[in-house]
């Protein structure tokens, strides 16, 4: 095999850009799409010998794919996931990988019955040049012991019409979540991939505080990690104009990615050091600021993760991300609305059936219908409750 046949699954904004994205590359092909709504299959991007299917059993009954992408709503992931690899394919499943750990755990256990498979999870931005450094850096001990870190992501702005656009979006029967599950997945999970996982979470959620909708539109969280440093994470889709800073404050100095720059003021002295053997009251280390050059992508983001998926089942190389790491960044976000919901510090690893029952109660309340035309085939996303 010198291509990959990919099939999609949900071809709404994510998976027709995926068309878009595949069609780029040349170690993998598209063969097949299906989505439930037959406008989409209407795709300008489709070649002419590409399968279409409106119904999901006769996609995994057609073998004229090797993997499958999937682009469709949250809840539906895990489920799509397990069939796809029942069905013997490689899975690339869109961010987040879930909307709860306990049905993130059920992936886990069939990613360890199908070892001969690659299951992995789109984590675009960890392609990011600025983002590579910071990995590297923080593991090349460059950066000495991380003291504190702080992560302000509100460049996340969007309108009522973005919520209105697609009638699943910010309920908690149709899509399971807000901020912390639509648009941070990207941060949460580049969060554990930097610092590992906090042992203690406290936070404020806002349910609808600048839109119109069921679910958490704002949220600040404090994080506690094993090894001593803190972590504030800040979001909203309500701010503009917002920003993007990450600030990782070490032994060494301290290291600010803010609107994809990197930069780096570097203490001569180490800060533990010059705290305890400085002779002046009020003095500090020398410090250089210096400007990080990145570099460009090689690839547009999504695409990379694309490449890097067909050449692991092609060649055996790594994968950007394995499906199975989208848990920890999806406890952390369960993490944060159950302390925020419910007023109180949560400790990690979550209860996952304390999690479980408050989004339960919270689906019960959800208003969230789907209009006749495609009840019957869109079904009820939360069924899993
Ligand atoms: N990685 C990223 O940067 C990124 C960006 C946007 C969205 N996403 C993710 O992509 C997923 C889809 O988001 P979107 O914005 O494209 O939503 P969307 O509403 O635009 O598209 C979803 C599509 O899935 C179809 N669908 C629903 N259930 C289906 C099923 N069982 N079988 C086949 N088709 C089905 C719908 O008809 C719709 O066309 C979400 O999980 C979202 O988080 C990722």
């Amino acid at each position: 095999m010198d291509q990959v046949r990919i099939g999609i699954i949900g071809l709404g904004s994510m998976g027709s850009g995926h068309v878009r994205h595949i069609n780029s590359l040349n170690n993998c092909r598209l063969t097949a799409v299906c989505d439930l709504n037959p406008d989409k299959l209407q795709n300008g991007d489709l070649k002419e010998d590409v399968k279409k299917f409106t119904d999901n059993d006769e996609f995994f009954a057609y073998d004229g794919y090797d993997a499958v992408v999937i682009a469709v709503p949250h809840y539906q992931h895990v489920e799509l996931a397990i069939r796809a690899m029942e069905e013997g394919k490689h899975v690339l499943v869109e961010k987040p990988v879930s909307v709860q750990k306990k049905t993130a755990l059920q992936l886990l256990d069939a990613v360890k019955k199908h070892p001969e498979l690659k299951v992995a999870a789109m984590f675009n931005q960890r392609t990011l040049p600025a983002h590579i450094k910071i990995k590297k850096l923080l593991e090349s001990g460059e950066l000495g012991k991380i003291r504190r870190i702080c992560w302000t992501i509100t460049n996340w702005f969007r309108t009522q019409a973005y919520y209105d656009s697609g009638d699943w979006r910010a309920t908690w029967r149709g899509e399971g979540g807000g901020v912390l599950l639509n648009q941070c997945p990207h941060q949460l999970d580049l969060m554990q991939w930097f610092f590992g996982m906090p042992e203690r979470v406290t936070s404020i959620a806002s349910i609808g505080k600048y839109h119109d909708i069921e679910v958490e539109d704002e949220v600040t969280a404090i994080l506690e990690y094993p090894e001593g440093y803190t972590g504030v994470f800040i979001t909203t889709t309500g701010e503009c104009p917002g920003t993007n800073r990450l600030e990782i404050a070490c032994d060494r100095g301290r290291l600010i990615l803010e609107d994809d720059k990197l930069s780096y003021i570097r203490c001569e002295t180490l800060v533990s050091e010059y705290i305890k053997e400085a002779k002046v009251s009020f003095g500090s280390p020398e410090q250089w600021k210096v400007e990080l050059p990145v570099g460009a992508p090689a690839m547009w983001q999504h695409t990379a993760v694309i490449h890097a998926f067909a050449e692991a089942i092609l060649h055996g190389t790594p994968l950007v991300a394995e499906a199975v790491e989208g848990i920890n960044g999806l406890e952390l976000g369960n993490a944060m609305l159950l302390s925020g919901l419910k007023h109180k510090t949560v400790t990690l690893p979550i209860d996952i059936d304390e999690f479980d029952e408050l989004l339960s109660g919270l689906v019960a309340t959800s208003k969230w219908e789907k209009k006749e035309v495609k009840k019957a085939a869109l079904g009820d996303f939360s069924k899993s409750f």
